[in-house]
């Protein structure tokens, strides 16, 4: 689909996010012919730009990391509707001025009187900004034309400020109107664990407590934290990743079959399930959390956290976290989530592994099947998308001797379309009013909910366990599952 006659209006342009993802997901989206032929592009920040130097900025960005090839014309026709707006969040001048330019915009560009607002900004701007944006007359929706806030994360730090925050954004802009982005939804290979799981007959009749032993969620990241001092430390990595990622991701493996996919049945199913979902006790036992020291990645040698710019030497804030979550529902009773996150690991790589019993009986010499593992299903979300089926097949030979072995789907082999960027599906999803892939206030407060818990606990007790770069985390993580018999599976 199309977007209709619109504009964005981008708040935190000079930011990485914006000039690494944002900029180029419009270019791309206007190369594909999604975009409408009017659609304007707005900055604003305080750098003293005229408007070509914005479009630089713009171009620069493109040309860097677009993913679809640099069209002239279409670039041309792009640049017609860039406009800077240079100011601060809390001039009133300069939001009359944004006012006045989004009012031209509709006469010259036919925007039509519809704008998204994309707060690229550090969340404590957020309450003067919507402010300004709701007396600069430019929140308010009307018959004829739509208003749209698009929010990034940290939608708050735990339940209390994440409420606080909703109730701020919620004061300016209704529930319909208000877009949190969480890339993972955008993700292609996250998308498709609904088609895996509601479009074949052969994996939901065993998805549950019966079949499956466990669940283990992985986001494991080779980058460290360098650079980003000033939005990590004191964060760490519960609530930058598995309060909003892995719970998302929780939520879609363990939910129930939404009636259909209209925004108001998934967003449904996916707060039932977080409601039914809490951390497993004790927390001593069922958690982990670490700190990467200095070490080797690849050939290259590289710092510890403490010693990363930005960083005091005494932070203590985690770069690996790991939990165990139940799912109180009758099909998940009984079943661990194993979920998992960590800076500064063995290599990239985010997977859902569904691990299955061991069959209930082997009518096997017990000599033969010493390399048979569990079966299981792994959703290879990236790198290397696709879809990883385990199981126990025949050794040619003369005896009957079984190991594991895997049947692979890639998405490279399978379809010819290269996937989108997940920033382009949810900009244009935020164009449509399409709000499917968009984490509501409710399920934001629960996964906070969810998480508070182990954040009190490790914020009691101080100092992470240390791991040294490149390898798979604290030994305590190891033994979270060892003491269940079970391990981590090694990507
Ligand atoms: C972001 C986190 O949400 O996701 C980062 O803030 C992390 O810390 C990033 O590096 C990873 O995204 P992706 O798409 O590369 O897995």
């Amino acid at each position: 689909r199309i977007a209709g006659p619109s504009g964005l209006v981008l708040f935190g342009v000079t930011g990485d996010l914006a000039r690494k993802k944002l900029m180029p997901a419009i270019y791309d989206l206007a190369n594909r012919g999604l975009l409408p032929p009017g659609f304007a592009l707005v900055g604003f920040a305080r750098r003293d730009w005229a408007h070509e130097d914005f479009a630089e900025v713009v171009h620069d960005a493109v040309r860097e990391h677009a993913r679809t090839p640099f069209r002239s014309e279409v670039w041309d026709r792009l640049a017609e509707g860039l406009r800077f707006v240079q100011g601060t969040f809390d001039d009133d001048d300069a939001f009359d001025r944004l006012a006045a330019t989004v009012g031209e915009l509709d006469s010259e560009r036919g925007t039509n009187g519809n704008h998204a607002f994309y707060l690229s900004i550090p969340p404590d701007a957020f309450p003067t900004v919507c402010k300004q944006l709701s007396r600069a007359g430019l929140a308010e929706s009307t018959e004829e034309a739509w208003r749209r806030v698009v929010i990034e994360k940290p939608f708050g730090h735990d339940l209390g400020s994440a409420r606080e925050l909703n109730g701020i954004v919620n004061d300016v802009f209704p529930e319909e109107s208000v877009f949190r982005i969480d890339h993972y939804l955008g993700k292609e290979t996250v998308q498709n664990l609904l088609a895996l799981r509601f479009a074949n007959e052969l994996f939901e009749p065993i998805w549950n407590s019966h079949h499956v032993d466990h669940v283990q969620i992985t986001m494991a990241e080779d980058i460290g934290v360098g650079g980003r001092a000033g939005y990590y430390d004191g964060i760490g990595a519960a609530r930058d990743v598995i309060q909003n990622h892995l719970l998302q991701l929780l939520a879609l493996t363990a939910m129930e079959e939404p009636l259909s996919f209209s925004p108001h049945d998934l967003r449904e199913e996916k707060i039932k399930v977080l409601s039914a979902t809490k951390l497993a006790e004790p927390m001593d036992e069922t958690t982990a959390r670490g700190q990467y020291a200095a070490g080797w990645q690849g050939s290259s040698e590289v710092k510890g956290l403490q010693q990363e710019d930005g960083f005091p030497p005494d932070s203590v804030t985690e770069t690996y976290a790991a939990i165990t979550c139940e799912v109180n529902t009758r099909r998940w009773a009984g079943v661990p989530f194993y979920l998992r996150t960590g800076k500064r690991l063995g290599r990239r790589v985010t997977e859902i592994a569904v691990v299955f019993k061991r069959a209930p009986h082997l009518p096997f010499d017990q000599t033969m099947t010493e390399e048979l593992g569990q079966n299981a299903l792994v959703v290879r979300v990236q790198p290397d998308e696709g879809v990883t089926l385990r199981f126990g097949s025949k050794v040619p030979g003369s005896g009957m001797e079984v190991r594991d072995v895997t049947m692979d789907f890639g998405y490279g082999s399978a379809f010819t379309e290269a996937s989108p960027e997940a920033y382009e599906r949810l900009l244009l999803d935020v164009l449509l009013g399409e709000p499917s892939l968009f984490p509501t206030n409710t399920e934001v407060e629960l996964s906070w909910r969810i998480l508070d818990p182990v954040i009190e606990k490790w914020h009691r007790e101080g100092t992470p366990d240390a791991y040294a770069a490149g390898t798979w985390g604290p030994r305590s993580a190891d033994e979270l599952l060892s003491r269940t018999g079970r391990t981590w599976r090694r990507p």
